[in-house]
């Protein structure tokens, strides 16, 4: 896949990008926080569509890193893995996935959200820009615009299968032993 080489990730991780290591150090570090709360300790990680790999060199250690992108596995050291077509073999305690299931297509994005849920034991971090998102939340010039744009709606039918929402990107496995109070939970 071409689209995911050199070029995106000056574009998207230079100056005035998404995002860099010291903000995914903040978003790493509640995460990692909010499963101590939960009495989970990451002690396997998935970071799937890692890219420039901020989240996987935050954990450093016990982490999985994918991506899709030839460029990035070979520049950033990941396995070479398509999200949408790959269900790895083992569990994993925490499983982030940010920015990458916009990209692929719904066909893809269905199959590869089973394949998140098959290999999450306790807590999924996700984060992907919705329509609504794209049309009012996200900053044009930082983001990339030139990815699907689907509803709330349309993930979280696939999501909620598996899933339960805790908020903040923060999804809890069903049967995987976090147990949410009502009002921490989205319906
Ligand atoms: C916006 S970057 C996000 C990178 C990283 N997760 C982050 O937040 O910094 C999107 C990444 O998703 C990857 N990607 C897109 N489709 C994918 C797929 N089907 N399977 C795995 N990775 C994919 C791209 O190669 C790219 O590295």
């Amino acid at each position: 896949m071409t689209r995911f080489g050199a070029e995106y990730y000056a574009r998207y991780y230079g100056d005035g990008g998404v995002h860099d290591r010291e903000k995914i150090a903040h978003l790493a570090s509640a995460v990692h926080g909010m499963c101590a709360w939960w009495d989970v300790e990451p002690a396997s990680v998935l970071d799937v569509g890692a890219g420039p790999g901020l989240w996987r060199d935050w954990y450093r250690e016990k982490v999985v890193s994918t991506d899709v992108s030839e460029h990035a596995c070979r520049e950033y050291g990941h396995q070479l893995r398509d999200i949408g077509a790959w269900r790895p073999r083992s569990r994993f305690d925490l499983v982030v996935c940010h920015g990458v299931l916009q990209y692929p297509n719904d066909k893809a994005v269905t199959a590869a959200i089973d394949n998140i849920a098959a290999a999450c034991r306790h807590v999924l971090y996700l984060e992907i820009p919705t329509t609504a998102d794209l049309e009012s939340v996200v900053d044009p010039d930082a983001t990339d615009m030139d990815v699907h744009r689907r509803s709330g709606d349309w993930y979280r039918r696939r999501l909620n299968e598996h899933f339960i929402q805790a908020g903040a990107g923060l999804w809890v496995r069903k049967g995987g032993g976090v147990a949410l109070y009502e009002l921490e939970r989205s319906r």
